[in-house]
């Protein structure tokens, strides 16, 4: 029997989830390690009990589900997304590639197909960057961390990552013992929202993806000297937000003079000590900043850190750059994308070639063996706010292409 995504099954489990973490504004707030991230996570788990599924856990949080694995251990295909958001983000984000997986599993198993390369469903811890502002789970999974490193790690509120997973129910084991060894993943394949208007536009079903943009970030701290509001004068003041704001204007022009690619987004900001009329002694802002190409993300990367400290010391304050690994653009392997595309085409669907210029698992993934994107349309290519919505059809097509080309790549020796 082929196996079949039962689409009721897939539509009440989105649907579901989307009632996890939902605030009154209806927007998804389920950042990384929160409440609400445990119990979408508790709610996952029972998911994979209904299915009869063993579900295993790493020291970060990352889970993956499916059949127990009994006999000699070959080489898996797995496929995954995330169920963190962005706070007062979308339903499909992450969302959409976690519970498509999760049903290409479930109609593998009812299906009893026989595939050389078993099929596995991933959610991978903390996609979105609350913690160290990179693809945490799956960065471990390719790469490992250092204690040392671990231990540094902070959230956005400054909570210490080492203690956020000592009480976090849903890890399991060592934190620095993540990295997975060579040979274990035959091929990943991630479903995934485009985030983007290209597919809509182009009235196209499905995007192939060619290449995920390489991105990086950072946290940099201003600091002046606080002092009363009223009685010092404008000349002297060592006014950390006016040293910070000068550097968040000019990072539209520091971004155009790389690449008409290159993205750097300010999205927090923080002031001390935090009061009318008390001036500014010290700021913390985090940067995300991206580019498709490797050398221009570490031009990038230098010139926002000499702009900080030059446009701190223009302003009398001083600024220190706490920044994050430079996480590599990375193509997609030929063989997997050739499964999507054939896949596509004999389900009839239309589809197209794009980057992706958000960041992925897969990009992680594609460190550990060959590995591609499918991407469904978004509405207005609108992601990471409330209002982000791609059309059950639109994501059931894109589930029927994912579950072929596991299939397509369970079957054989080289994707
Ligand atoms: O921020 C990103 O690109 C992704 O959605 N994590
Ligand atoms: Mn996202
Ligand atoms: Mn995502």
């Amino acid at each position: 029997m082929r196996p079949r995504l039962d689409r009721v099954r897939l539509r009440a489990d989105l649907e579901e989830l989307a009632q996890i973490g939902r605030t009154a504004t209806g927007g998804i707030s389920r950042t990384a390690y929160s409440a609400a991230d445990a119990e979408a996570r508790s709610w996952y788990a029972a998911r994979c009990r209904d299915a009869g599924f063993e579900l295993t856990l790493d020291g970060l949080g990352n889970m993956f589900a499916g059949p127990a694995r009994t006999g000699p251990q070959q080489a898996e295909v797995w496929t995954g997304s995330h169920l963190d958001t962005v706070p007062e983000g979308g339903a499909f984000d992450g969302a959409v590639g976690a519970l498509a997986a999760l049903e290409c599993v479930r109609a593998i198993t009812e299906a009893g197909a026989e595939l050389p390369h078993a099929v596995r469903a991933a959610v991978f811890a903390d996609e979105e960057g609350y913690f160290g502002g990179r693809l945490l789970g799956s960065f471990g999974l390719a790469h490992g961390y250092q204690r040392a490193e671990l231990d540094s790690i902070t959230g956005v509120r400054g909570e210490r990552l080492a203690e956020v997973l000592a009480g976090w129910r849903w890890a399991s084991g060592d934190a620095t013992g993540t990295r997975m060894p060579p040979g274990r993943i035959h091929a990943f394949v991630e479903l995934h929202i485009e985030q983007g208007p290209r597919l809509e536009q182009e009235r196209t079903d499905i995007g192939v993806v060619t290449a995920i943009t390489g991105l990086c970030g950072a946290r940099v701290e201003f600091a002046g000297q606080p002092g009363h509001a009223g009685t010092t004068p404008m000349t002297g003041r060592h006014d950390a937000l006016v040293g910070a704001a000068a550097f968040v204007s000019a990072l539209p022009d520091l971004a155009a003079a790389v690449s008409a690619d290159a993205v750097i987004t300010c999205g927090t900001l923080q002031v001390w000590p935090g009061a009318a009329n008390v001036i500014p002694g010290r700021v913390s802002l985090t940067l995300d900043f991206r580019d498709p190409d490797r050398e221009r993300l570490a031009t990038l990367r230098d010139r926002l850190e000499a702009a900080a400290m030059a446009t701190a010391a223009a302003h009398g304050v001083t600024a220190a750059w706490h920044g994050h690994p430079l996480i590599d653009p990375v193509p997609m392997h030929d063989g997997v994308r050739r499964a999507i595309i054939e896949s596509a085409d004999a389900l009839g669907l239309s589809r197209m070639d794009l980057p992706s210029r958000a960041g992925h698992d897969a990009q992680n993934m594609a460190h550990l063996g060959p590995t591609g994107m499918i991407f469904v349309p978004s509405r207005g290519g609108r992601s990471h706010a409330a209002d982000e919505y791609t059309s059950f059809d639109a994501i059931a097509a894109g589930a029927d292409v994912l579950l072929a080309t596991l299939l397509e790549l369970a079957q054989g020796d080289h994707p």
